[in-house]
């Protein structure tokens, strides 16, 4: 009943001060999986733009996400876009939103990272860029050079709708030499253990753009593709008063969109790339749906406005009778059988 963004701040605050439920559920063994090395207890997480300033981390783990990744996280702190920039369309269970990277910045998440107890779970770090600085790669770089060595995994996020020329960045020699560059300040800042590197991308890239990104990643090793950030399409069926407000689409009808884009990254790089699915993930079928699609790890933030915290419980549940309904053994063999086929 309160305003998005008011009720968001106060859920984080609540989390932020311990203030939330204690699930009791264990996690499945079934659900336990390996991705570049490290050890996920269950492959369901949080992705970015929820924890933006690296302030409730621990206790979205509590809460049962198998990973969570804060920001995105800029060099310099920055105010955003004017509000209001987040609009529910509840009768679609999905978001609107044009924040424009509103965070308070490199030096402050370093403070919230710094003294965090690794055993806990895994936390990457998304990186974003500041709107006023025009070239992008000293930003990335710079944010790459903090915040590395305190991550499990950094993203590079060139795909968020709000920050003008951001997705322009997935082009070829753009994208390219930010990669290059950040994976060679990775190695100066990390030179024992270097945290995979992914790259974040838009679900409205076509398909030509998506075989380019592909191969970059695979020319420059990256560690991995997350599919997708929010739509800047509406789908025909989106019938609502907020429909027309600019910004990102996410939540249910990002879903088959997403999806499908899921699936061109996982052709295109022979599944070869670990690929982390996102858009519209609401239930645990919808999770079992992107791991088919080639996922090897799922993220969720939208469906969690209108379901809460039980539902993390109720995806991993769900997601785990699923497997054993289908015979598999492990969520390593169910992924990409649906590209595969
Ligand atoms: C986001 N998302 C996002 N992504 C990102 O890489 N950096 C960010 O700062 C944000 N910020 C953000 C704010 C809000 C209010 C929303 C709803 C989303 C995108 C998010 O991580 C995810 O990719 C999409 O929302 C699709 O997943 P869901 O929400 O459909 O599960």
């Amino acid at each position: 009943m309160l305003p998005a963004e008011t009720a968001y701040n106060i859920t984080v605050k609540a989390l932020k001060n311990g203030v939330y439920p204690r699930p009791t559920y264990a996690d499945d063994p079934i659900l336990r999986t390996q991705v570049w090395g490290l050890d996920f207890t269950n492959p369901v997480g949080l992705s970015a733009g929820f924890d933006k300033n690296a302030e409730c981390y621990d206790a979205m783990l509590t809460l049962g996400m198998g990973f969570v990744e804060v920001g995105s996280i800029t060099p310099k702190p920055q105010y955003g876009n004017p509000k209001p920039r987040v609009f529910r369309l509840p009768e679609h269970k999905a978001i609107i939103n044009h924040c424009g990277f509103n965070n308070r910045g490199v030096e402050y998440a370093y403070d919230r990272l710094k003294h965090r107890n690794r055993t806990r779970g895994i936390v990457g770090v998304n990186l974003g860029k500041n709107t006023t600085t025009a070239c992008p790669h000293t930003d990335f770089v710079l944010g790459c050079e903090s915040l590395a060595p305190l991550a499990d995994y950094v993203v590079v996020n060139v795909s968020s709708p709000n920050t003008p020329g951001l997705r322009a960045l997935q082009a070829g020699d753009d994208l390219r030499a930010i990669l290059s560059a950040v994976r060679e300040k990775r190695a100066e800042v990390c030179p024992d253990t270097p945290p995979p590197l992914l790259v974040k991308i838009a679900p409205d890239l076509a398909d030509a753009d998506i075989e380019c990104v592909c191969a970059v990643v695979q020319d420059t090793a990256i560690d991995g593709i997350i599919v997708s950030n929010t739509t800047l399409s509406r789908p025909p069926h989106l019938h609502h008063r907020h429909t027309l407000q600019q910004g990102g689409l996410s939540g249910t009808p990002l879903f088959a969109l997403s999806t499908q884009k899921l699936k061109t990254v996982y052709r295109y790089t022979n599944g070869t790339v670990p690929l982390i699915g996102v858009g519209g993930v609401t239930n645990g079928k919808d999770a079992y749906t992107k791991i088919r699609a080639g996922a090897s790890l799922i993220q969720l933030y939208t469906a969690l406005v209108y379901g809460g915290n039980r539902l993390i419980t109720e995806i991993k549940t769900d997601l785990a009778a699923y497997l054993k309904r289908d015979g598999f053994t492990h969520i390593k063999v169910a992924i990409g059988v649906d590209v595969r086929e």
